[in-house]
């Protein structure tokens, strides 16, 4: 599978002592390390002891049924929610308590639940402005392109790796939902996060409208050499596309396994079984 390689920190193991744990993320090659995560709200425990190791280069897909604390989870990553008790690594580095901007600087992308999007300007001006504002805040996107590459080329090279160059030009009022949806991913990925976390993209769109936006995150993944943490309650979508799946059943981690072996699992099905997923089980992977 290709995607980018992590290196881990050169370090002497006479001088420092490597945990069991540490050794195995490096040896697995790890980009995003989950460990022992927790999250209380009040008396619930909406995320109770999950840990989760993220390869680069793919697409790990966490799923569960509504109120299973994916969102949590995905915010305890993110860093928008602080766990009440354990950590969060993003390339080797333990990030738990590093602010959400630093976390974007760092490399991590995540969707936001409201993007900025100006219905009267077009698709290219809607990107050509958040690159702007990035180059404003100082921010380094150019960390792996030339640094004199002009804003719009920029803007287009993501406009391209959604799919919307026909309609770069377009309002993006005019779009569809699904299109909408790209510009929201072409605004995020101006930055070129290495990593796209992406809460539910998919909610609220025909279901027509699905097959399309899944197979552009994919491409985003493979052209633009990307790992995407994709959280999910459809399971024909994660089906389709994740390497890795975590499920999660009353905030804790159920079962963890390819797609194959995820559709397979007893566990999984009976927690689907009976509910709104219960006929959305067989589901085989393009690899
Ligand atoms: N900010 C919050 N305050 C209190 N309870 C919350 C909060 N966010 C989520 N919860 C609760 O935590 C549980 C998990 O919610 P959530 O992470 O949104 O699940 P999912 O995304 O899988 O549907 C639910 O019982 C929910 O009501
Ligand atoms: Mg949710």
């Amino acid at each position: 599978m290709s995607g980018a390689v992590f290196e881990p920190p050169l370090r002497n193991p006479k001088d420092i002592f490597i945990s069991d744990q540490d050794c195995r993320s490096f040896m697995t090659n790890v980009i995003l390390q989950a460990r022992n995560l927790r999250k209380e709200f009040g008396g619930l425990v909406a995320v109770d002891d999950v840990s989760l190791d993220v390869a680069p280069g793919t697409v790990h897909s966490i799923i569960g049924p509504n109120g299973a604390g994916k969102t949590t989870l995905f915010n305890l990553l993110t860093g928008q929610y602080k766990p009440t008790r354990g950590q969060v690594f993003f390339k080797g580095q333990d990030i738990t308590h590093v602010a959400l901007h630093r976390r974007a600087h760092l490399g991590m992308g995540r969707s936001f639940q409201i993007t900025n999007i100006f219905p009267n300007l077009t698709v290219l001006e809607n990107v050509r402005l958040a690159a702007q504002a990035l180059n404003r805040s100082q921010f380094n996107f150019f960390r792996r392109a030339d640094s004199f590459k002009d804003l719009v080329t920029r803007a287009y090279e993501v406009i391209e790796l959604v799919g919307l160059r026909e309609l770069a030009l377009s309002p993006a009022t005019v779009l569809p939902h699904g299109g909408k949806r790209k510009l929201e991913l072409a605004i995020l990925l101006v930055a070129d996060p290495e990593l796209l976390l992406l809460d539910e993209p998919t909610a609220g769109m025909a279901s027509e409208q699905v097959p399309e936006l899944i197979k552009t995150i994919d491409t985003i993944r493979q052209k633009g050499n990307k790992t995407v943490i994709l959280v999910e309650h459809n399971m024909n979508v994660v089906m389709n596309i994740s390497h890795r799946i975590t499920v999660m059943n009353l905030g804790k981690l159920l079962a963890e396994g390819s797609p194959a072996e995820i559709s397979a699992d007893k566990t999984v099905q009976n927690v689907y079984l009976g509910g709104l997923y219960g006929d959305a089980i067989e589901g085989t992977r393009h690899e």
